[in-house]
């Protein structure tokens, strides 16, 4: 195994970076190869998932006839995140796109999440694998696994087609959470709340701390590397996060106010929903890439317990908030940036269990 299988790149149809993925003709399931080859792969095409400030935090372990997933709690942001929201919500968007890669290769599972209380940290096993044949919709998803990325930069004046917002929606919906499209008093609302965060993390140094970790450890494989935050704080309704110390991606003039803004959320607090909505997240994302929209998700309001209190009566006490989330049409005149890089897959996928079954 490579670094990070990219088994149809060479047939991603898409009209530059930040295009549309083009449906492709033909396709070429491999069902035939071993159950494990395809644990084994769905497991590192999982590595392309988004996860809070690049922290990956999970780990994957190949059985004859199962996939583990694992939380890796080194990888946890203990000032920002200490109950572990994000975490799970990371590690749910690479259970999604592991699930969506097996389907992708021709084979469904059953998805039993958090399925042993005396392991916490084991967080889903897939099971019942059974041969189904290629589902072109995930193996379109798959592509847009390969695209997909963070761009911080505003978004262009063009507005998403209503049409487009309701897709990316239904995407979230279908797996579990919801998605609240903010009105423009509503998002007048975030603007401060999301201020107010930015104020009260910048105040705190264990959260400065962190964020100085991740943002200078990018040769590790893990991380938030110079070329992916901006130069100068993007010109946005809703105040992007600070991290602290400027990139290098140009962000141009221009002003993120044909920008929609949402808020991911369910009915419980608890990591099975977390994990469920990290879920969410991934099909929401791939979703929007395949329509060619950027996502930019906003956490910093979520972690500091007063502005996620604020966000939950923005739901009007309808849910508990996970996620804010830009959603815009990304800059189509200007390359956006580089891909954040990922740990290699060696270090992810524990294969050890099936060594001699693989071809
Ligand atoms: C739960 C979660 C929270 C995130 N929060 C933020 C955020 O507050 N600000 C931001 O710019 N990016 C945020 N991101 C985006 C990550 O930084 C990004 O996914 C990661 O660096 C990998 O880069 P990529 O998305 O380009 O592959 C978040 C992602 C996830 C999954």
């Amino acid at each position: 195994m490579g670094r990070y299988p990219r088994p149809w790149t060479d047939r991603v149809g898409h009209d530059g970076r930040n295009g549309k993925v083009v449906p492709m003709s033909h396709q070429t399931p491999a069902t035939d190869r071993p159950l494990t080859t395809a644990l084994a792969e769905a497991a590192a095409t999982a590595g392309h998932a988004p996860s809070v400030h690049n922290t990956q935090p999970w780990r994957w372990r190949v059985l004859p006839d199962a996939l583990e997933l694992r939380v890796v709690r080194d990888r946890q942001l203990t000032a920002a995140d200490p109950e572990g929201r994000l975490l799970a919500l990371s590690c749910g968007a690479a259970l999604h796109h592991a699930r969506v890669a097996l389907a992708a290769e021709g084979w469904t599972a059953v998805v039993e999440r958090l399925p042993d209380p005396q392991q916490p940290d084991l967080l889903a096993r897939l099971t019942g694998l059974t041969p189904a044949g290629a589902d072109p919709d995930a193996m379109r998803l798959v592509q847009c696994m390969q695209v997909r990325h963070t761009d911080r930069r505003p978004v262009s004046d063009e507005p998403v087609p209503a049409e487009v917002v309701d897709d990316i929606t239904r995407a979230a919906d279908d797996e579990g959470a919801r998605l609240q499209i903010l009105d423009a008093d509503q998002v007048m609302e975030l603007a401060a709340t999301a201020s107010h965060a930015g104020t009260v993390e910048a105040e705190d140094p264990q959260t400065r701390e962190e964020l100085q970790y991740w943002t200078h450890r990018a040769d590790t494989g893990t991380g938030l590397p110079p070329e992916v935050l901006p130069q100068d704080q993007p010109q946005t309704t809703v105040p992007a996060r600070d991290f602290g110390s400027p990139g290098n991606l140009p962000v141009g003039p221009g002003h993120d106010k044909a920008a929609v803004y949402g808020l991911l959320y369910g009915d419980e607090d608890e990591p099975d929903s977390w994990l469920e909505a990290g879920e969410a997240l991934s099909a929401l994302w791939l979703t929007a890439t395949r329509h060619g929209v950027s996502v930019v998700p906003l956490s910093g309001v979520v972690e500091v317990p007063g502005t996620r209190q604020k966000l939950r009566q923005l739901l009007s006490g309808l849910g508990y908030p996970y996620l804010v989330l830009r959603i815009g049409l990304a800059d189509p005149a200007h390359a956006g940036p580089p891909h954040t890089p990922r740990l290699p897959a060696a270090q992810v996928v524990d294969t050890s269990a099936v060594r001699d079954q693989r071809s």
